[in-house]
């Protein structure tokens, strides 16, 4: 059972790729989770930008293409609703590049692996700003250049072995937040990971939704088994009424 929110609960969700299941986008460790025989993993890197970027734009091309026709699900309704109701004590934050959860109403969220419809330049000391951007680049000579300073640009996406955004905004709501909602995220990658033990640190109950239990299962409170968009809108009713 869960119990109802009090008024001095303040909720942090932590929320991967299995939110945005139901809506129609593969999970990355899925069975689906593929693309051309590459893991996701290996083509989501700087080195691989570096060695191809055509390969790596029509990567990223051929996913805004599908985020286009996809849209949100019961999930995300769910999460906007627990919002409205908590207002400035609910902060979101999403692993994931879709922008589902705006679509469905989010407003206090972050996104800490960037966004699929935005692109910026790749060199790092540069200071251009990222911009939104739906276009579809499937060759090298399409690829645009930083008016600023020259250099091919890239989506706005946080590959592996690079720091994660919005980090300073997210270690203050794990800081102060007494419930941790995690949903749909396989427990895996870091620093998603281990914001489960750092909420537990500071006393916050920890619940996760999904179809099987995560990785770091042994640091949740409760694990309640099942899809996101069947689970969610039952749970934010209880826990706000
Ligand atoms: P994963 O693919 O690792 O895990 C997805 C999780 O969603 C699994 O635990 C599934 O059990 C669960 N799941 C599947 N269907 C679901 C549903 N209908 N409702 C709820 N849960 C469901 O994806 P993430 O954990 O999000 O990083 O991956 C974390 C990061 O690794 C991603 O943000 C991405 C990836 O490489 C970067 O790109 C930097």
């Amino acid at each position: 059972m869960i119990q109802p929110l009090s008024s001095h609960d303040r909720v942090f969700v932590l929320t991967g790729a299995g939110v945005s299941a139901e809506s129609g986008l593969p999970t990355f460790r899925g069975a689906d989770g593929l693309w051309r025989g590459y893991r996701v993993q290996d083509v989501a890197t700087p080195e691989a930008f570096r060695a191809n970027p055509e390969m790596i734009w029509q990567f990223y091309s051929e996913r805004r293409k599908r985020h286009a026709t996809v849209m949100a699900n019961a999930a995300h309704f769910a999460l906007a609703k627990l919002e409205q109701a908590l207002g400035e004590r609910f902060f979101l934050c999403t692993q994931n590049v879709d922008s589902l959860h705006e679509q469905a109403g989010s407003q206090r969220l972050v996104h800490m692996h960037g966004r699929l419809m935005q692109t910026r330049c790749s060199r790092e000391s540069c200071r251009t700003k990222p911009f939104a951007d739906e276009r579809l680049y499937m060759q090298r000579a399409e690829i645009p250049t930083c008016p600023q300073c020259g250099a091919m640009m890239r989506p706005h996406v946080c590959w592996f072995g690079e720091v994660p955004y919005s980090m300073d905004r997210i270690f203050e709501q794990l800081r102060i937040c007494s419930v941790l909602l995690t949903v749909g995220t396989s427990g895996v990658v870091e620093p998603a990971a281990s914001f489960v033990r750092m909420a537990r640190m500071n006393r916050a109950k920890a619940i996760y939704v999904g179809p099987e239990e995560p990785a770091n299962r042994a640091f949740f409170d409760a694990v309640v088994l099942g899809k996101a968009g069947e689970v969610l809108p039952g749970m934010v009713k209880e826990l706000v009424g």
